[in-house]
């Protein structure tokens, strides 16, 4: 793969400056009001799938955003890799945190890429990553070094749960028909430290209402009397966690998979400073559930954590007012075998039980998503960690993250395909955050390694 790899140093400014064009365009999948700006970036997609060279580019409407589908069969002998990825974004909120525009990208050296990491919303989630194997299939194909045929669906609605990609997989299962899933979507531990992501976690998400009185009331003629619902709101939430930062929801850790010692002593082994943590998060100590390690927590174990809770007045200065309703989202994260079906269940059982008379309760179900694993005794895992030994000069480190791709379970369900989680992103990239950014080192390390990829996985196959 020789001239793929001069043909990507080559071409190395022209790839950042094509990357700069897919991230002007806030393709942001939650809010109704850019749906033609994510309908734009689905057009993007789809010329840059040509520019590569791929053959039948179609974008493929859904009830909501579109797919992009491409492909470039070579040899029906020869195995075919599916690639996959998404090109919508999460809301840049809240503006005022970020130091400059989020959809004006901008290079700026960082402590962590003194190179020059790109700045803007969905540089490392997950533009920045699947642009990555279109240039990569691009010098491959360019340099007629393709080893073998590759498949490419980069959809417009991870972000608010693949409702439409599970519609589709299971209408195309011959047009997607493939031999492994390739997915660019996760991190990395560091730049001196590759890891190939092993698990992913599940996630049961519920917005919830509390309604106490008809109406907001004066909070001194009738506070003291009258349930104030933000209160028992408050209340609730906070017996759904006991001390020892374990869910109180009866039946919530009935299915978690225990680990063995021997795993989660390797688990342990991967590296991590604590110290450094901290400092990175301006925490003053790290919290979680007792008798599990930072590690632990964020990978093998399930959660319950309020995202969003509002009511009453918020508005500048003082109002004393007692609020008529209270509410509040809240995510469970998931391990296996925890299935979110029957976990938003419990909750909802479980909310409603422990409301008091004085308030009525609602809760709504959002998007969930099963959990994943991928063994690492496969030769689909093999060729990923040759790949990056070739290019890092270093083995990487299976490891099990905390954020979930719902659809690599429906991947394995309903097209029955492994994927092979090979992401080249940090942690300290802030996905969802204010000041998103990805490491220019991570985006051309990420191009180089994924021929290499596709050399191996040719050759083991
Ligand atoms: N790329 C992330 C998931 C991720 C991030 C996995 C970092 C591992 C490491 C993905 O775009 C994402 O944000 N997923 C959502 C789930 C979805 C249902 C909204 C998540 O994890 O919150
Ligand atoms: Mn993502
Ligand atoms: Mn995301």
């Amino acid at each position: 793969m020789q001239a793929t790899q001069a043909y990507i140093q080559e071409h190395k400014d022209r790839f950042l400056e094509e990357l700069k064009v897919l991230l002007r365009i806030p393709s942001i999948s939650a809010d109704a009001a850019y749906a033609k700006d994510v309908q734009a970036c689905a057009g993007q997609v789809a010329e840059y799938m040509v520019n590569a060279g791929l053959n039948s580019v179609e974008i493929i409407p859904t009830p909501g955003h579109p797919i992009v589908y491409g492909e470039k069969m070579v040899d029906a002998s020869k195995p075919t890799v599916l690639i996959y990825g998404h090109y919508d974004v999460q809301p840049p909120d809240p503006l005022e945190l970020w130091d400059t525009e989020p959809f004006d990208p901008v290079v700026k050296k960082t402590d962590i890429h003194p190179e020059g990491a790109i700045f803007a919303r969905g540089t490392a989630d997950d533009k920045g990553q699947f642009f990555m194997h279109v240039k990569a299939v691009e010098a491959m194909i360019a340099t007629g070094e393709l080893p073998c045929n590759v498949k490419m669906m980069i959809e417009g609605e991870e972000e608010v749960g693949s409702d439409n990609l599970e519609g589709f997989l299971r209408k195309n299962t011959d047009k997607l028909k493939s031999d492994v899933i390739l997915v660019s979507d996760t991190s990395i531990i560091a730049k001196d430290t590759p890891s190939i992501t092993t698990g992913l976690r599940g996630l049961s998400y519920v917005e919830v209402k509390v309604t106490g009185p008809n109406r907001d009331l004066h909070s001194g003629v009738y506070g003291g009397a009258v349930a104030n619902p933000l209160n028992v709101l408050c209340n609730m939430i906070s017996s759904m966690m006991d001390e020892n930062k374990h869910v109180t929801i009866p039946g919530f850790y009935d299915n978690v998979a225990v680990l063995s010692d021997a795993d989660r002593k390797a688990l342990n082994e991967a590296p991590f400073n604590e110290e450094d943590y901290k400092e990175y998060l301006g925490i003053g100590d790290v919290e979680g559930e007792a008798g599990y390690t930072t590690l632990e927590r964020t990978s093998i174990r399930p959660t319950l954590d309020v995202n969003g809770i509002w009511g009453g007045y918020t508005g500048e200065g003082a109002k004393t007012v007692l609020p008529s309703k209270a509410e509040a989202k809240i995510s469970m994260r998931l391990v296996p075998n925890q299935d979110p079906d029957r976990i938003t269940q419990l909750f909802e059982d479980h909310f409603k039980a422990i409301a008091p008379n004085s308030v009525q309760v609602e809760v709504n179900p959002h998007h969930g998503g099963q959990p994943s694993v991928t063994p690492t005794d496969t030769l689909e895992y093999k060729a990923a960690h040759l790949a990056m030994q070739d290019t890092f000069g270093k083995a990487p480190i299976p490891k099990r993250e905390g954020g979930s791709i719902p659809i690599v379970a429906l991947f394995e369900e309903v097209l029955n395909v492994k994927s092979i989680l090979m992401g080249f992103g940090l942690d300290s990239d802030g996905l969802h955050s204010p000041n998103e950014h990805y490491g220019l080192f991570n985006f051309y390390k990420g191009i180089e390694t994924i021929p290499h990829y596709f050399k191996h996985y040719t050759a083991l196959k």
